[in-house]
């Protein structure tokens, strides 16, 4: 069995002492886990956290990545540059960046493509709205989401991870119940094993209010691989809690 991944995103939080601070801390917590972890963040903290985490086994995540290779695109960071900083995973159509950046599926799926192309493992974020969940969408918006990317990387798509994030539960504290998340992750687990063969060695994470109190249970179902943890992850203690409910 795959061992599950626990990647916190900053989103847009953070500061030189404050990031020190938390890293240490992680780092001293973290000594013992066997499961992987990495930090998603802000672009310009990279080179500060791929200092901070070099002797330890936490890897460097981003938050987005350009759907280009290079060239004028102002305030845009390429996957090479990315990967020029030891980045491993990327999230890529993050809720964030569909609803505030008005990121299409065409392209999250080019975002995808990019980070592969450099050996970066892009963390596709896809989840519905409350609207469509009451209107009893949620499987169609999931499942058009990830396909797009499925179209787009063919053979790749096993060198993936994949997060379900509700947007009803990011920021809210209204978490998925373990049921509700499984069932989701059991149609894009399918999903995926339509595409490839090796469906099973990618991670499908869960996002959207995880806390040291819910972790546990979510991590405990067949196909949740992981988590994806916003707030939390800026706190060591609730993100070390984490970390150790997915041993
Ligand atoms: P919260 O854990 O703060 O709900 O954020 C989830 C998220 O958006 C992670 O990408």
């Amino acid at each position: 069995m795959k061992s599950k991944l626990i990647a916190g995103n900053w989103k847009m939080n953070g500061s030189l002492a404050a990031n020190q601070a938390l890293v240490e801390a992680l780092i001293v917590g973290f000594a013992q886990a066997r499961c992987g972890v990495a930090l998603c963040v802000p672009a310009p903290y990279l080179a500060q956290v791929q200092s901070l985490i070099a002797e330890s086994r936490i890897d460097l995540g981003a938050q987005d990545v350009s759907e280009h290779v290079s060239g004028a695109f102002t305030g845009e960071a390429s996957a090479d540059m990315l990967r020029e900083f030891g980045v491993r995973y990327c999230l890529v159509g993050h809720s964030e960046r569909r609803q505030y950046h008005t990121e299409t599926d065409a392209v999250v799926a080019v975002k995808a493509q990019r980070a592969l192309a450099v050996g970066i493992t892009p963390i596709v974020c896809v989840g519905e709205t409350l609207a469509q969940r009451e209107a009893g969408e949620t499987e169609l918006v999931v499942k058009r989401q990830l396909a797009a990317v499925i179209h787009a990387n063919g053979h790749c798509i096993s060198e993936i991870a994949v997060a379900y994030e509700p947007v009803w539960a990011i920021g809210t504290g209204r978490t998925a119940s373990p049921a509700q998340a499984q069932a989701v992750h059991a149609v894009l687990r399918a999903q995926l094993q339509a595409a490839t063969p090796h469906a099973d060695r990618v991670h499908i994470l869960y996002g959207g209010s995880m806390n040291a109190a819910n972790a546990a249970e979510l991590l405990a179902q067949a196909d949740i691989d992981g988590g994806l943890v916003g707030g939390a992850s800026l706190k060591p203690v609730d993100f070390l809690s984490i970390i150790a409910a997915a041993q």
